[in-house]
């Protein structure tokens, strides 16, 4: 697994990603958390948590939250960002192949495709069952992963160029490209990431490579299967339940529910 630079800076991070709909996003989450959920407990689990994006949205909610990242950067940032507006959730730094759980959640996220970031069916196995440990029975794991088209040779699903600006701070992002062929063996794409930040008079360049896994629908059930831990529950195109994973454009995400078995 190969770390981007980037996520050592999560100011210039949250402004890049912050044209996502969060309160969508999270509207999705908490009606799959309501709908399939099996379980009373409503602790929330932000794997990756990166600047905090939905721990802030789900506890503004009132849900109490938990979260790690890789990046100290990052967890510092949401915490304070946390502590900004009164929120107080239990954030750590960790290994989403080898974390310790702070809890016993009844749902746990795993949000923009951080889970291709597995690389290798040893990690992806060993990570749904971490999961699955810090899951109470009945507990939701939910999974927005790359749409498999984004690997093909069909158009990729989503912009991969773009800017924001937050006051004087503006970020240029490529994100996804030049991607090479993905290796037929590993099924690992190599692709680049770009963020050009401009601070005042000040202009930064990160320039790097990513390293993604091809994760398909088909061969996640067979993890699934051969892990044992959950069922699937809903496989979705995008942060809307009317929206089934599928081939049209509506469709531009893998976002997958898994219930742990009781
Ligand atoms: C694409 S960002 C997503 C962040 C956040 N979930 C969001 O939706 O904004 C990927 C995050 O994964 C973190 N990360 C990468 N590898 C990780 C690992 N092995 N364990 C935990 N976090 C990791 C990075 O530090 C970064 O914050």
């Amino acid at each position: 697994m190969k770390f981007l630079n980037i996520y050592h800076f999560p100011l210039y991070y949250d402004i890049a990603f912050q044209y996502r709909d969060i309160p969508l996003e999270c509207d999705f989450i908490e009606l799959m958390l309501e709908k399939q959920a099996k379980t009373e407990n409503r602790l929330i689990l932000d794997i990756a948590c990166g600047s905090g994006m939905h721990i802030v949205e789900l506890g503004r909610r009132g849900y109490t939250m938990h979260g790690f990242d890789l990046s100290p950067e990052m967890i510092d940032f949401s915490t304070k960002k946390c502590k900004e507006i009164g929120l107080s959730p239990l954030l750590w730094v960790d290994d989403m192949r080898n974390f310790t759980p702070r809890g016993s959640y009844g749902m746990a996220i795993n949000m923009l495709t951080t889970f291709n970031y597995l690389t290798d069916n040893d990690d992806i196995v060993a990570h749904l069952r971490r999961v699955a440990e810090a899951l109470s029975p009945g507990g939701i794991y939910l999974i927005e992963l790359h749409h498999p088209r984004d690997f093909s040779d069909l158009s990729a699903s989503v912009a991969q160029e773009w800017m924001e600006s937050r006051g004087d701070i503006t970020v240029e992002c490529s994100f996804d490209y030049q991607p090479e062929a993905t290796d037929p063996i590993t099924q690992i794409r190599r692709n680049k990431v770009r963020f050009e930040v401009t601070e005042g008079e000040v202009k930064k360049v990160f320039e790097e490579e990513q390293e993604v896994r091809v994760v398909l629908f088909q061969e996640f059930n067979l993890f699934l299967e051969f892990e044992g831990s959950f069922e699937l529950v809903a496989a979705n195109g995008a942060f809307r339940e009317e929206q089934p994973l599928d081939n049209s454009e509506d469709s531009w995400r893998m976002i997958l529910t898994l219930r742990k078995k009781l």
